[in-house]
């Protein structure tokens, strides 16, 4: 596994995949991707995002080490496509308590993907809504089309941590030693290119990752 620490209280629990030969079944990847997956740990517990299922097993055994025994009280899903949300349904039977965090576009695909009840257990956002874990604050922002129609972004205000969905996304393993800037160009056009309007328009929001703050992004740099 890779350097699990983003700050003290935010650890990757993702998993990188080197055996995948081909990426949504159709663009070559050499070097692997990573499913990224990462929890909170304050007062509340919180993951964000979960992995693909060819990743199940060994995301779960970083979640355990992660947890250290404490139960997740929310999961933040930013994003519905497999890579990200193969395993809502594993973790919302794993943790009966837990909350599932998304807005109105994200519940309504949830139905489509897994046979869950989330009744009690969704928390819906939208544009500007925050939660409290602690001494952390998640704020969820809208990002549609970037690059499915419920993506939405997260930023964490105390430590400047901001969860980017697929917005900053590439090819190529965490621990893999390789041009960065080329493997992202090819990811971002491949992937996300074809909603460029959007992602720029994402971008020139005012927004606090837009500032000139030295937030910190958790995209695979
Ligand atoms: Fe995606």
């Amino acid at each position: 596994m890779n350097d699990t620490k983003v700050t003290d209280s935010i650890l990757y629990i993702g998993a990188d995949d080197k055996t995948i030969d081909l990426f949504e079944s159709q663009y070559v990847v050499p070097n692997g991707i990573s499913y990224n997956s990462y929890v909170i740990l304050d007062e509340k517990v919180a993951v964000m995002d979960t992995v693909d299922a060819r990743k199940t097993d060994e995301w779960l055994a970083n979640l355990d080490s992660a947890l250290g025994g404490r139960d997740v009280d929310y999961l933040v899903v930013s994003h519905m496509e497999p890579d990200h949300a193969s395993n809502i349904q594993a973790l919302a039977e794993k943790f009966p308590g837990m909350q599932v965090v998304g807005n109105a576009k994200t519940f309504s695909m949830i139905s489509q993907f897994f046979d869950i009840d989330l009744t009690g257990r969704s928390m819906t956002v939208k544009e500007g809504d925050s939660l409290s874990l602690g001494s952390h604050t998640l704020t969820f922002y809208m990002a549609p089309m970037v690059h499915w129609p419920e993506v939405m972004v997260t930023y964490e205000s105390s430590e400047k941590v901001f969860f980017s969905a697929d917005g900053f996304g590439k090819f190529g393993a965490l621990d893999t030693e390789e041009d960065w800037a080329c493997e992202a160009r090819r990811y971002y056009f491949n992937i996300v290119g074809k909603y460029g309007a959007r992602c720029r328009h994402s971008l020139r929001r005012r927004r606090p990752w837009t500032s000139r703050s030295s937030a910190r992004c958790t995209a695979p740099f």
